[in-house]
């Protein structure tokens, strides 16, 4: 992957090097909370996860690929964002962000986020970039809306996910909508 660069960030896959920063925000019950992992994510998960990285972008079909989000001054991890290659659709994309609390409502995720969808529509023609969010999670809702995503759908108590029934939010932009 070419690294992408925006006025404050250097984008690029997760490596080893990013492994204990990663686990940090990963174990934050905070961060974790809206995510499919939980606080005792571990060095060993992260290890796992960041062998098993694919190496283009985007990923091959049916993959998730996450890209570090660092500082572009200091080098210094600030997030993730994750990105899916549709299996099923050509052209079609499914997104998530993940940014660490301390380095949260700076515009870090629109930054980031943005840039990666960005390349995704003008540098390899994709038609449909979808997210999905937790109807609580008031933060990421914004934050898709700001980008230009639809709001297209919501499944109510659809998802058994950390001990209660959870309101799942559906998100899409499409490549002529931009
Ligand atoms: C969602 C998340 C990525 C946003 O990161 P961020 O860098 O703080 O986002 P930004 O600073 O770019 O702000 C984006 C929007 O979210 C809003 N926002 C950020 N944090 C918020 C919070 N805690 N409560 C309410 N709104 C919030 C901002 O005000 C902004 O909205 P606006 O443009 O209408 O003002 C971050 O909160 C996070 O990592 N949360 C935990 C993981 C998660 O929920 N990921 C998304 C799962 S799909």
């Amino acid at each position: 992957m070419t690294p992408l660069r925006t006025e404050r960030l250097l984008l690029a896959p997760l490596d080893a090097g990013d492994r204990d920063a990663f686990v940090a925000y990963r174990r934050d019950p905070d961060v974790a909370r809206w995510q499919s992992w939980t606080p005792d994510f571990s060095a060993d998960d992260a290890g796992r996860l960041l062998e098993g990285q694919p190496a283009g972008f985007p990923p091959p079909a049916g993959e998730w690929l996450q890209i570090a989000v660092r500082d572009a001054a200091s080098g210094a991890l600030l997030g993730d964002v994750a990105v899916h290659t549709s299996a099923d659709q050509p052209d079609t994309y499914e997104v998530g962000v993940t940014v660490a609390v301390e380095h949260q409502r700076r515009g870090i995720a629109g930054e980031a986020l943005g840039a990666v969808v960005a390349a995704l529509f003008d540098h390899h023609k994709a038609h449909r970039v979808t997210a999905t969010s937790d109807q609580k999670n008031t933060a990421v809702a914004r934050l898709l809306t700001a980008l230009g995503f639809r709001h297209e759908g919501r499944a109510v108590e659809a998802d058994w996910f950390k001990g209660e029934w959870t309101t799942l939010d559906s998100w899409a932009i499409l490549a002529r909508e931009r």
